[in-house]
């Protein structure tokens, strides 16, 4: 594991920090779903500074429905015209909220969050699988370093997602 310090939020350091973390999740990447997921969650929320939320929902055809994560217990399903992750799961777009204040109809799992990321993941033909959902107990933490970021990670999960 590298070293995470406050410079990892220096912006110039936050490309090759996510370049690494990606590099990493791919060494430890199998041909099989929950394992993935589970460790894609361990390794970001154990290595990315300010983050209190780390997981992944997967869609059943009709709704989010909670998997592997690291943090506190969360909502097990979400509707896709709920919270952030619906947004996110339903215009299949990448979703930063910087104050979930602001957003009207974000789900509250865990009343430390301030700010949070979501991206969704497709399979090979481009429907939905899931979201990967990153929470902060800081405002405004989440910058477009991270959405690409989180998205190499995703998109790991759909190349194996079986
Ligand atoms: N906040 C998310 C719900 C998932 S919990 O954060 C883990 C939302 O508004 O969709």
């Amino acid at each position: 594991m590298f070293e995470v310090n406050e410079k990892m939020l220096d912006y110039s350091n936050a490309k090759k920090f996510w370049d690494e973390l990606v590099s990493e999740a791919q060494g430890m990447r199998v041909e099989e779903l929950i394992p993935n997921l589970a460790n894609f969650s361990a390794l970001v929320f154990s290595n990315l500074p300010d983050v209190n939320w780390v997981g992944f929902y997967l869609f059943d055809g009709k709704k989010l429905v909670l998997g592997p994560f690291q943090g506190k217990p969360a909502c097990i399903y979400i509707p896709l015209d709920r919270g952030v992750c619906g947004l996110a799961a339903r215009e299949l777009k990448s979703v930063i909220v910087d104050d979930v204040s602001q957003f009207s109809d974000h789900i509250a799992c865990d009343s430390e969050t301030k700010s949070e990321l979501v991206v969704p993941f497709k399979d090979s033909v481009g429907n939905l699988l899931g979201v990967f959902d990153l929470d902060s107990p800081k405002p405004g933490r989440f910058t477009e370093f991270d959405q690409v970021g989180a998205q190499k990670i995703a998109d790991l999960i759909s190349k194996a997602a079986i």
